[in-house]
């Protein structure tokens, strides 16, 4: 194990990411064709961050896709669970890396990558080992089931320089109590993008959601 700080520049990066928005849609796309309509409609809806899983076999395509569609906002990739993924997602052309947890090589790896990584964490002993080699900005996942908002409260206490973006069973309603901590700068979910709305195609539901979601946020 390493004893490099994690660098301040990729830091800097993912700081800079998760401010630019307080929601995070986690996209999943189940048809190639539907990744342009679906992150023009998002970004319509006033989000800046996109973030596409790899739970289908679409999604780095789709990354590249809207990498070249939609200069101007932040493209990243979710769901990366080894190094071969995290380096696929990069050759890609994604700006930023979210994994489900934190294991060893995929913090050793997310210090020497060339765009930030975002370690998903379920528990205090997690940020701990991600602390110790430098990270500071952590995914909380599933964060209701991991705690919810009392947890995230407790773990200002003892790391008040730590903070999260809590993703997992939240909705909107909840969003709301998540954002209003002072260690949570951006709240992740799928709830802003339902699957029946992509199914049918339905952009302008997808748009309508995204800016009723941030209007009640801001
Ligand atoms: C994720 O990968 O962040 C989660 O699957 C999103 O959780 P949700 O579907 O409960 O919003």
């Amino acid at each position: 194990m390493t004893n490099q700080a994690y660098p301040q520049h990729l830091q800097e990066q993912l700081d800079k990411i998760v401010s630019s928005c307080p929601l995070v849609p986690v996209i999943t796309i189940d048809r190639p064709e539907d990744a342009l309509p679906l992150g023009k409609a998002l970004v319509e809806g006033g989000l800046r961050i996109l973030e596409i899983t790899l739970r289908t076999p679409y999604g780095l395509q789709a990354i590249s896709d809207l990498r070249a569609a939609l200069p101007d906002v932040w493209v990243g990739v979710g769901t990366v669970a080894t190094k071969a993924q995290f380096e696929a997602a990069e050759a890609a052309g994604a700006q930023f890396v979210i994994t489900p947890g934190s294991t060893s090589e995929l913090l050793e790896y997310g210090m020497t990558a060339k765009i930030p990584l975002l370690p998903g964490v379920s528990s205090l002993s997690e940020v701990m080992e991600g602390y110790r080699l430098g990270y500071r900005t952590f995914k909380f996942f599933p964060a209701e089931v991991a705690g919810g908002v009392s947890a995230l409260k407790a773990y200002s206490g003892p790391f008040p320089d730590i903070s999260f973006c809590p993703t997992g069973g939240i909705t909107l309603e909840k969003a709301k109590d998540y954002l209003a901590l002072s260690n949570v700068n951006a709240v992740g979910g799928s709830w802003l993008t339902p699957k029946d709305a992509i199914a049918a195609g339905d952009w302008a539901q997808l748009r309508s959601i995204a800016e009723k979601s941030l209007a009640a946020v801001k």
